[in-house]
């Protein structure tokens, strides 16, 4: 039987024989296309994702149990805890000189939100010098390697949409200033959209499946199967160093956090911080059935995210900020038993209809599916959850507009900066809600935090207008 034969039974097998409508108009380019994408579906766990979205089981068995907050480690008060802290910055140390860290870094997103053409990761963002998303983790890699003299390996995970523009975003920039081989790209992987009504798979062009990034939770599959876990593990690297590319606060590879979950030996770890407000769209860390797990915001029934604990605060606080330590041997196990659930979300999906139109939908009209990387949690053997500070750590650019956009991003740079050249002595002008008048940027490659800096601005008295440290 040919190729051809063979997938119109198989299709036909699962509904989807109209997949080969347009077989006759297509040309010998356009069919190998479309052959090769009908080949790589696994159309079994498609039928099947898309009875579970019609039956509604995966929202019902989140609702079943009854959620609890999670246990938390706050952040450090008395002079006790923060002793303790350096002490786990020691081991985090220990693991970054012993070349044992790795940085993961999730960038398979576009700018759509944010109007921007290209990856996200593109996007200028530095409050003075329009540093790039990507300079900023890049200069805080090259940082760490200066610091900890061990290349750590920046390990980017891209789409196929966005695959090549980043690639030749980081040659264009000479890598910024790493050394190329210790910067590894791999692709994650793809679902097709099918129609919400009848399950149909969506074709978006005639010889062209609609294929979207199947989640940050790809990210398992796709190390894998790009055979950098395996040589990620035979050059010693047992621990990664996860976040995601919208967050420039991030501590790449925070030697305390490290530290922590060395320490614990947690095969998982989560960064936290309370919720400014129960419509903040954040995940949010609770214990079900005995289980540690995050719940998606759009998944958390508003009666639970407005819950208030006696004191007033949210019960359900914890909101995950993306930020995590992953052991690579649990990485390992989880792509070897593909654990990660598939979630459904309606969304706009221009198609290829009955009559050959392309059509723009203005309502969301088909299911895709996608894998989120924190459903690893429950599955850990051992789990740590801890409490860090937004504004030293947490300010994703999200939108065009409004909370999460470009402005707050550069002001809560600037605020950190200031923070750190006030630690220093300098004195920095604020505004009565404390943020900074002045734009201010500092390079990673000058200064990675405050302790840094403070040996390096001796004979800077005052900020006296925008300041940038490079
Ligand atoms: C995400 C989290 C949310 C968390 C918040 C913190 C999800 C589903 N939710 O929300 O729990 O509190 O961030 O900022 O992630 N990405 C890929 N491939 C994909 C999809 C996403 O690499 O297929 C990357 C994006 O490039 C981005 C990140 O994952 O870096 C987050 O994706 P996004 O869709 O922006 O998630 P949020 O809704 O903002």
């Amino acid at each position: 039987m040919s190729d051809y034969e063979n997938l119109r039974r198989q299709l036909s097998e699962h509904g989807q024989e109209h997949l080969l409508r347009w077989w006759p108009d297509l040309d010998e380019n356009q069919r190998a296309n479309l052959l090769s994408q009908i080949a790589s579906l696994d159309l079994g766990l498609v039928q099947h994702l898309w009875n579970q979205a019609v039956s509604g089981s995966v929202r019902k068995s989140v609702k079943q149990e009854a959620m609890e907050p999670a246990p938390v480690r706050r952040r450090a008060e008395s002079f006790e805890e923060w002793e303790r802290e350096q002490q786990e910055a020691e081991v985090g140390e220990v693991a970054l000189r012993a070349g044992q860290v790795a940085v993961l870094l999730v960038a398979g997103g576009q700018g759509t939100r944010l109007g921007h053409p290209g990856p996200k990761g593109t996007y200028p963002i530095g409050p003075i010098t329009q540093r790039t998303l990507f300079q900023i983790h890049a200069e805080k890699v090259l940082a760490l390697t200066r610091r900890y003299e061990a290349p750590i390996p920046l390990c980017i995970m891209t789409s196929p949409e966005n695959d090549t523009a980043t690639r030749q975003f980081f040659q264009t920039h000479a890598w910024f200033g790493l050394d190329p081989g210790q910067v590894h790209f791999f692709v994650q992987g793809t679902m097709p959209a099918v129609n919400a009504t009848t399950g149909k798979l969506l074709l978006v062009e005639k010889h062209s499946l609609a294929l979207s990034p199947n989640g940050h939770g790809g990210v398992v599959e796709a190390l894998a199967r790009s055979g950098l876990l395996t040589r990620l593990e035979q050059q010693g690297v047992r621990h990664l160093f996860y976040f995601q590319v919208d967050n420039p606060l991030v501590k790449v590879a925070d030697p305390v956090f490290l530290g922590q979950h060395i320490e614990a030996r947690a095969e998982m770890s989560l960064k936290v911080l309370p919720k400014l407000g129960p419509e903040e769209r954040l995940g949010v860390v609770v214990r079900q059935g005995g289980q540690l797990r995050v719940i998606e915001y759009s998944d958390l029934p508003s009666e639970l995210a407005c819950k208030r604990s006696p004191d007033g605060s949210l019960e359900l606080w914890a909101g995950s900020i993306a930020i995590h330590v992953f052991d690579l041997a649990f990485l390992k196990r989880l792509a070897e038993t593909s654990a990660l659930p598939y979630h459904v979300a309606r969304k706009v999906v221009t198609y290829v209809d009955d009559s050959g139109l392309i059509v723009r939908p203005e309502q969301p009209n088909a299911i895709k599916f996608e894998r989120f990387v924190f459903d690893a949690l429950p599955l850990a053997r051992k789990a740590i959850i801890v409490e860090t500070d937004r504004r030293q750590e947490f300010e994703p650019l999200k939108n065009a507009e409004g909370e999460n956009s470009p402005t707050t991003v550069r002001q809560a740079l600037s605020d950190l900066y200031a923070e750190w050249l006030i630690s220093a002595g300098v004195q920095v002008p604020r505004k009565s809600n404390g943020s900074s008048v002045y734009p201010i940027e500092i390079s990673p490659l000058f200064a990675l935090d405050a302790e840094e800096l403070r040996a390096k601005v001796d004979n800077l008295e005052e900020v006296a207008g925008p300041l940038v440290l490079a």
